[in-house]
């Protein structure tokens, strides 16, 4: 069989990629608007004209309502919706979670599901909530794997592409045994599950946990559904992890709220004075016209969408250029939980790094949190393949009087620390830094340069350092060198 999913671009743990689907090839990251089968007030067939390639929808909504279930059945899913995309449906686990009880047992909505021509369908998964213990976690997690496992087999002979999620609460190693059984079985999507507890009450800490530890057990060249992710604030975030699929009811349920959504937060309608978007919702009303619209409810929709997808072709723009983390970084100041998020991310570099491409656009410094990038951790390790002899002067910008007497010069630029001369034209070397450096990136930049003296034992450094620069590392390596001054 064609692999069904071709990665085509890189940045951080992110991917542009193609995923091939019954009703056609869809690029992504992308966003899947959750369609309700019964009030459709933005109809599916409306959702290309907003940038959706694909929807979700819920099989068990279908099942439950005899007029949908004959519907579906006779004419198909396509046709019910009205759309030619390709279609993914849930199956009822949400309902099961909250209710406890459905009327359809796993092998019936998946049965169902392929009956009813869904492009990708998802088995009766439990989803596990946040505040499961592990064993708890780990026998829900059991049930799960082994319905997907069933499904699997009943899936066998259909077109349909089969999802299966990645369950295992909070607990690391059972999201990353989770993702390694089922990454080896072979399905076609694997959602990470049970994470919208998480969003909701903002654990983006958490969150990039879990979603990293499914990673770390999947197959890198799987394409991953963040299940339940719809606010555009997390897509940079969950992009640059290594998410490839999201779905929003977020769009419609903000909206009923009088929620207004942009990637740099939401606001509610009524606060609103102006409209910071130019969607054509915003160009065409004013706040409180929108307020007094009947429509309110759908106007808001419409925007959120706009905006939703507005924020997708932002995050696809900056991992073509290879500054997708530098977004990451800009959309963390949103909410200190998310910045929490950032935090938990760069504690992860060293995964991140074996994907991320090692030649790209220009670093750009952003604050304390760029100290723990990839290309800064990757410096600390090549860096000791940089063998030194004879006379080293390590100095900030600017030649220093003899400097042409040296065997070698290295720059030293934090929050790097020092490197050969030659490579200040090149990646990540090139680097767009502060003038006036942080305690943390002096900390990186001396700790890197600590270790390279301490690597060439048989060399002669003379370091250079400036003024202002107030660091206790600064004697330190002072101490460690034949020569220093400031300037
Ligand atoms: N929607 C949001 N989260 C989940 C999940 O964990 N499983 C399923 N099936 N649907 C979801
Ligand atoms: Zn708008």
């Amino acid at each position: 069989m064609p692999d069904i999913f071709e990665i085509t671009h890189k940045d951080s743990a992110g991917r542009i990629g193609r995923l091939v689907t019954p009703h056609g090839t869809v690029e992504t990251p992308t966003i899947m608007p959750v369609i309700n089968p019964n009030i459709q007030t933005i109809p599916a067939k409306e959702m290309p004209g907003f940038g959706a390639q694909m929807v979700i929808t819920n099989s068990y909504i279908i099942y439950r309502s005899r007029e949908l279930k004959e519907q579906a059945l006779s004419s198909g899913l396509h046709s019910l919706l009205e759309f030619d995309g390709p279609i993914m449906t849930d199956s009822g686990s949400f309902q099961l979670s909250v209710y406890g009880d459905i009327e359809v047992d796993n092998a019936q909505i998946i049965r169902f599901q392929q009956d009813i021509g869904t492009d990708i369908g998802v088995p009766l998964d439990i989803p596990t909530p946040p505040s499961a213990d592990w064993d708890a976690a780990k026998s829900e997690l059991a049930i799960t794997n082994q319905r997907l496992m069933e499904a699997l087999e009943l899936n066998n002979d259909s077109p349909m592409l089969l999802a299966a999620p990645v369950q295992g609460g909070i607990h690391k190693d059972l999201r990353e045994q989770a993702g390694r059984e089922l990454g080896g079985a072979g399905f076609d999507i694997y959602p990470i599950g049970a994470v919208v507890p998480l969003m909701e009450s903002y654990r983006y800490a958490d969150l990039v946990d879990v979603i990293v530890s499914a990673k770390k057990g999947l197959p890198s060249s799987v394409p991953v559904h963040l299940f339940g992710a719809g606010h555009p604030m997390v897509f940079a975030l969950a992009v640059a992890l290594g998410c490839d699929l999201f779905d929003s009811a977020a769009y419609a349920l903000y909206a009923k709220d009088g929620r207004y959504m942009t990637a740099e937060g939401t606001y509610h309608l009524k606060d609103m004075e102006y409209l910071p978007c130019s969607c054509p919702v915003c160009i065409g009303h004013t706040a409180s016209e929108i307020a007094a619209s009947p429509n309110r409810q759908e106007l808001l929709a419409r925007h959120n969408l706009y905006a939703t997808f507005a924020e997708i072709r932002l995050v696809k723009q900056a991992l073509r250029e290879g500054n997708l983390w530098e977004l990451v970084e800009r959309r963390a100041r949103i909410h200190p939980r998310l910045l929490d998020g950032l935090k938990r991310a760069v504690t992860y570099a060293d995964w991140i790094e074996q994907f991320d491409p090692s030649s790209k656009s220009t670093y750009f410094y952003c604050g304390p949190e760029s100290t723990k990038r990839p290309e800064v951790i990757r410096w600390n390790t090549r860096l000791e393949r940089l063998e030194l002899e004879g006379t080293v002067l390590i100095r900030p910008g600017g030649r220093v009087k003899h400097e042409s007497e040296y065997d070698n010069v290295l720059h030293f630029k934090p929050p790097f620390g020092a490197y050969p001369l030659e490579l200040k034209e090149t990646y990540p070397f090139n680097a767009e830094v502060v003038n006036v450096p942080d305690h943390e990136s002096l900390t990186s930049a001396l700790e890197n340069t600590k270790k390279l003296i301490e690597l060439n034992p048989g060399a002669e450094f003379t370091f250079v350092y400036r003024q202002s620069w107030d660091h206790p590392l600064i004697q330190e390596i002072c101490q460690m060198v034949s020569h220093s001054w400031s300037v």
